[in-house]
């Protein structure tokens, strides 16, 4: 029996529609070949729908995610809105529709590509191999934390976690970690802030519930430093809101490119995948962007559709594309057989993903 799924796309701005275009694709490809079917509706999110409809997240949007069984998403922002008030900016869109989805758990896998270890700016023996899942708290800490201001001569914001928004997170990191190396790495500040003292308190105390794990305690600013010096040391990384959005940007430089490293945040009502780069506005419409991450972003939905079938074929094409030689133009000096555009790249991963 073929199972259908409702899949909202929010492209986005800059290079969002560029890239959740080459997605469709190849979950159009992957539905060719399994019993799986889609049905896709558009929701305008960020700048985009700010021109429409002077919001950065209509209530149209909202609803249509909620409706769905999972939402593929681009990038948002551009400089065009970056002088808008702070209720208008793309960013406030996307935070929110964080919140109304309740996806609390942010997933960064940053696996590096054997064919592009030289990709990254790290040494080949330092990144060979790195396999690491980012876990971050996406709808709390000090992204959310009341009370916040700005005022004229100062201007506050509160980094605030409570005692079930720590165990509900760490939670999903230790039960990642089992299907994984079984360590946890926690990463947190608590030689200065009380909200990490809890932080570490909370996650010791989730951790007697899974003895299998062995768990780590790290200040961040060492954790910034050892992702950078001995990256393999990881296996799951747990942490904060703001922390996690900064090392994770640091891990997909560890495997090479930003392109190429997908995202999940789940825990909620409805699941959001996409990629962690931004969108490009510089390099926006002119078919060089990298689709990779939203590819793998959409392997990573069909994961937790429970369609791993569909979710291998995606990812194995992607090897076998880069493996081929196939570059976009941001990998384009490591070993490149051929430079392809962005959809030619959808293109080349479709066809693989039907083998
Ligand atoms: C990310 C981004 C967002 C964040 C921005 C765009 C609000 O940097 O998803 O990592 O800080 O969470
Ligand atoms: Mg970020």
């Amino acid at each position: 029996m073929s199972k259908r799924y409702k899949i909202a796309l929010i492209k986005g701005d800059g290079i969002g529609p560029e890239i959740v275009d080459e997605a469709v694709k190849v979950l159009d490809a992957v539905a060719s070949v399994t019993d799986i079917e889609f049905d896709y509706n558009d929701y305008l999110m960020g700048g985009c729908a700010v021109d429409v409809f002077d919001t950065p997240l209509p209530q149209e949007t909202i609803n249509g995610a909620l409706e769905s069984d999972a939402v593929l998403f681009g990038a948002i922002g551009g400089p065009q809105y970056d002088s808008l008030p702070k209720d208008k900016r793309p960013e406030t869109g996307l935070l929110q529709m964080r919140k109304e989805l309740g996806v609390f758990a942010n997933l960064r896998p940053a696996i590096i590509f054997d064919e592009l270890t030289a990709a990254s700016t790290l040494k080949e023996e330092v990144v060979k191999g790195v396999n690491l899942l980012v876990v971050r708290e996406l709808t709390g800490g000090i992204y959310f934390g009341q009370p916040r201001e700005k005022l004229p001569d100062r201007a506050y914001n509160t980094m605030v976690y409570t005692v079930e928004e720590i165990k509900r997170i760490a939670k999903v990191a230790f039960e990642q970690a089992l299907n994984r190396d079984k360590k946890v790495t926690s990463v947190d500040k608590a030689n200065v802030l009380e909200v990490s003292q809890l932080w570490r308190e909370v996650v010791e105390d989730v951790a007697k519930d899974y003895p299998q794990v062995h768990l780590e305690h790290m200040y961040v600013d060492n954790a910034a430093m050892q992702l950078i010096r001995d990256p393999k040391q990881f296996d799951v990384i747990l942490t904060g809101n703001i922390f996690g959005d900064i090392l994770s940007d640091a891990a997909s430089m560890v495997v090479g490119s930003i392109g190429l490293l997908p995202s999940a945040s789940v825990g909620g009502k409805v699941g959001l995948y996409e990629p962690i780069h931004g969108s490009a506005p510089d390099i926006a419409g002119q078919g060089i962007a990298n689709p990779i991450a939203t590819i793998m972003s959409a392997s990573m939905m069909l994961r937790d559709l429970q369609e791993h079938v569909a979710a291998d074929k995606i990812e194995h094409a992607v090897k076998e594309v880069l493996k081929e030689g196939y570059r976009t133009k941001d990998l384009s000096s490591f070993d490149a057989k051929e430079v392809v555009s962005t959809s030619e790249m959808g293109s080349l991963i479709a066809e693989y993903a039907t083998k």
